[in-house]
């Protein structure tokens, strides 16, 4: 059995609460796309585990694999499993060696790039994590990567430098006029990334994953997948080009692990929404609360009762109403069998509440995205008006489950299980893993 989980809006719909609540049923949790742009805010028994490498399931005890279609940075990874483990944890991650290694000078070379784009004034400063991310999947693509495979064998490891540093050293140096530091320097790179393989292999982490997850799935394990970021930034179906370089979408989790599509795919494949909507970076956002002094305060109220700033960059988010063509698009590109709704206490107790219900796009209203994210931006929201709620008792909520809610936050669910043909799965009304009502268990 398996269960996929994708985010169905911009990233940051709290997918990591869901991959805890339901990873305890899981024996394995994968990470299919991404490398550490992912912040995830775990919580467990009151103490907080701030990640955005290793999957939120190793905070309860399961296998964390990082599957074929991450980028990995050692550093990042090697940080992380020693603070869990001088926090008394002892986190079992396993590393596709088919991964791509995220090396100092794609961190360098995301600076860079990001930099040149807000220079030129073209409009395409993605506004990114500065992680390395983008440059690290260029290189997969253009087949001069560094694999995990290839930190377990220096031989290996210094002819991939030796072809690839000298070209990033000519874009540094020739083409942007930049100064070179440690990060082109191949001795100090291959000595530190050897010595990141030697622990790999001594600690048993580098796995084939395919072959890892059919050998688990064959013994009875289940398995969940588990989607950073968003379908919006997806690279292939998101707001192109202000989308991460990878696949958050549920496709993502067959060909980023090696597990065929008829597996995930007769699995089950849950979208996390939040209940409104939160970006960081840039792109069009059509029910953005911008327009004026109201909009704003009400998207500040919302950010300082969502906690909507960044984790991994602890940028402010920017904030809107719930889009709802978003959604449609997200639940035919991921096809979901159903839907978590996240933060849906935040909305308690303002004195308005609206959607996005479709777009006005040149006097005609539509109720899915515009292929290209110019169109998109040209798009005015529909609104449709909802009765606000009372701030609600989370406690009681968690505690009586779903027909605890107040009506008018039912109708509001209701609402979108209709439009995107879905059933909601669980309701996100508070940060713990106990604050999350659940209807049905996608395990069950
Ligand atoms: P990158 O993934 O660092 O290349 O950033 C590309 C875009 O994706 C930027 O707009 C980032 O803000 C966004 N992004 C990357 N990771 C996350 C995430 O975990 N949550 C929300 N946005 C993200």
């Amino acid at each position: 059995m398996t269960v996929t989980i994708v985010g169905s809006q911009l990233g940051d719909e709290g997918k990591g609460a869901l991959v805890d609540l339901w990873g305890g049923d899981a024996d394995v949790v994968v990470r299919y796309q991404g490398g550490d742009n992912a912040g995830h805010t775990v919580v467990e028994g009151g103490e907080e585990y701030a990640l955005s490498l290793v999957p939120s399931g190793a905070v309860r005890g399961k296998v964390g694999v990082l599957g074929n279609g991450c980028v990995v940075n050692p550093r990042t990874l090697f940080e992380e499993i020693g603070t869990l483990r001088e926090r008394g944890l002892e986190p079992d991650v396993r590393v596709a060696k088919r991964a791509h290694v995220i090396m100092p000078y794609h961190r360098r070379l995301d600076g860079i790039e990001e930099e040149a784009k807000a220079d030129s004034d073209s409009g395409l400063e993605v506004g990114t994590t500065g992680r390395g991310i983008g440059p690290t999947y260029e290189d997969k693509a253009g087949r001069r990567g560094v694999r995990v495979g290839d930190l377990l064998d220096p031989d290996v490891l210094r002819e991939r430098l030796e072809y690839a540093v000298p070209q990033k050293r000519a874009l540094v140096e020739d083409v942007y006029g930049l100064d070179v530091g440690e990060e082109l320097d191949i001795d100090a790179l291959h000595e530190e990334y050897a010595e990141f393989g030697r622990r790999l292999r001594e600690e048993g982490m580098a796995v084939n994953c395919s072959d890892f997850l059919h050998d688990r799935r064959e013994s009875g394990d289940n398995v969940m997948f588990e989607g950073a970021q968003g379908t919006l930034i997806d690279v292939d179906h998101g707001s192109y080009p202000y989308v991460t370089s990878s696949n958050p979408t549920a496709g993502g989790a067959a060909t980023g692990t090696g597990v065929g599509p008829t597996v995930t795919g007769r699995g089950e494949v849950v979208g996390v929404v939040k209940a409104y909507l939160s970006r960081v970076g840039e792109g069009p956002m059509p029910t953005e609360l911008d327009g004026d002094e109201r909009e704003e305060t009400l998207a500040s109220d919302i950010r300082e009762k969502g906690g909507e700033f960044g984790t991994v960059t602890g940028r402010p988010r920017r904030i809107g109403w719930l889009d709802v063509p978003m959604l449609r698009h997200a639940a035919r590109v991921n096809g979901y069998t159903g839907i978590a709704v996240n933060h849906l206490d935040v909305l308690g107790g303002l004195d308005e509440l609206k959607v996005g219900h479709a777009y006005d796009l040149d006097g005609e209203e539509r109720l899915s995205l515009p292929a290209t994210t110019e169109r998109w931006a040209e798009c005015e929201p529909v609104v449709r008006e909802f009765d606000p709620w009372e701030a609600f008792d989370v406690a009681a909520v968690a505690e009586e489950g779903y027909e605890a809610l107040p009506a008018a936050a039912r109708d509001y669910l209701e609402y979108l299980e209709g439009q995107l043909d879905t059933p909601v799965y669980a309701v996100g009304v508070g940060p713990d893993r106990e604050q999350t009502v659940v209807r049905t268990n996608p395990w069950e």
